[in-house]
């Protein structure tokens, strides 16, 4: 059985602009997850609108997901999605910052079942389509987990993408296998597995301890190799075909931030942040990402970027 791989959302790199280059150069993926839409003084940010446009989003499943503290706020968003067709939402219960946590919103809602059963409750009596969760084990501990578990069994959630760290960790540290080994055993939903796949040798690793698992949500993995998730699907790649790629993977990404950003120096700013994680496709990532984040013009850019594809 092939494994079926979603792209994580991580807001600032898997934009719109990274999601349709990634799908046209790559399209590896079986869905794409929409990094969280919510409310500020009462309106989305047009930040945020630009990321579920329609017109931004012509790949086959594209899931939105929205960051509320309540059932309004989650109403108000859904609304919106449901006014550009989307049929399938994502409940964001996973956000670790502060900034969000204290305001009761993503992981900040762990410790409080009651109040995920009512934003459940609320979409339930009147669905506009599919829902699914992503969450972590817990804000403060993993055992809030299993109260939560007890709140997601009682609907009919379209899946479950387990994040297995609580708040404090945010994304380093050991994922907890005992929370997600829990999940996999009392969760009576589709359990989707994300956290730390780096490399074939992750993703076999936990394959091997989760073998119940069939679905994948990679984030920083994909972000790093992009054709990390060609390895796992067991699609040969050859190394021509690979520099091809992620060439033209790289100039789709630069001609649409030139498009789309007001001026070069947003638009560089863009791929900057991109090659965050971009620059561990090259033999010295850490001398190249240097160089490239001293760069002030798109010429001295364009000649940067030249040599490290030489060096591929
Ligand atoms: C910079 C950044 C932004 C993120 N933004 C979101 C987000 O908008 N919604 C969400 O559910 N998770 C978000 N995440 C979490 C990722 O989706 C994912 O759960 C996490 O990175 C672990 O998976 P990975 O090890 O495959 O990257 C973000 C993570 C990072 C590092």
């Amino acid at each position: 059985m092939e494994a079926k791989i979603y792209m994580a959302p991580l807001q600032g790199f898997t934009d719109y602009v990274y999601r349709a280059a990634y799908a046209k150069v790559f399209n590896t993926v079986d869905a794409y997850f929409v990094p969280y839409i919510s409310l500020k003084n009462n309106v989305i940010p047009n930040k945020y609108v630009r990321e579920i446009l329609p017109e931004n989003n012509e790949q086959s499943r594209v899931v939105p997901q929205i960051l509320a503290k309540d059932a309004a706020e989650f109403e108000s968003l859904e609304n919106v999605l449901a006014e550009h067709n989307y049929s399938e939402l994502n409940l964001n219960l996973g956000c670790p910052y502060p900034m969000v946590t204290n305001r009761g919103k993503g992981s900040g809602l762990l410790p409080f079942p009651d109040e995920i059963d009512k934003i459940l409750e609320h979409f339930y009596t009147q669905p506009k389509g599919e829902l699914s969760v992503k969450l972590r084990a817990g804000y403060k501990t993993a055992d809030e987990i299993k109260d939560v578990i007890n709140v997601l069994n009682q609907f009919p959630l379209k899946e479950v993408i387990l994040h297995a760290r609580v708040a404090g960790q945010l994304y380093s540290g050991e994922i907890d296998e005992n929370a997600f080994a829990y999940a996999t055993q009392n969760l009576k939903h589709k359990l989707v597995y994300n956290g730390d796949i780096f490399s074939m040798e992750d993703f076999i690793a936990k394959q091997n301890k989760f073998p119940g698992i069939d679905t994948w949500m990679l984030g920083r993995g994909i972000l790093m190799n992009p054709l990390l998730p060609h390895e796992i699907k067991g699609i040969q790649v050859s190394p021509q075909e690979r520099f091809d790629w992620l060439n033209t993977f790289h100039q789709t990404m630069l001609k649409s931030y030139l498009e789309v950003m007001d001026n070069e120096g947003n638009a560089l700013n863009k791929m900057k942040q991109f090659w965050i994680y971009f620059s561990w496709c090259f033999p010295n990532q850490r001398k190249l990402l240097k160089h490239i984040k001293k760069v002030k013009s798109l010429n001295k850019y364009g000649e940067i970027v030249k040599s490290a594809f030489y060096e591929i």
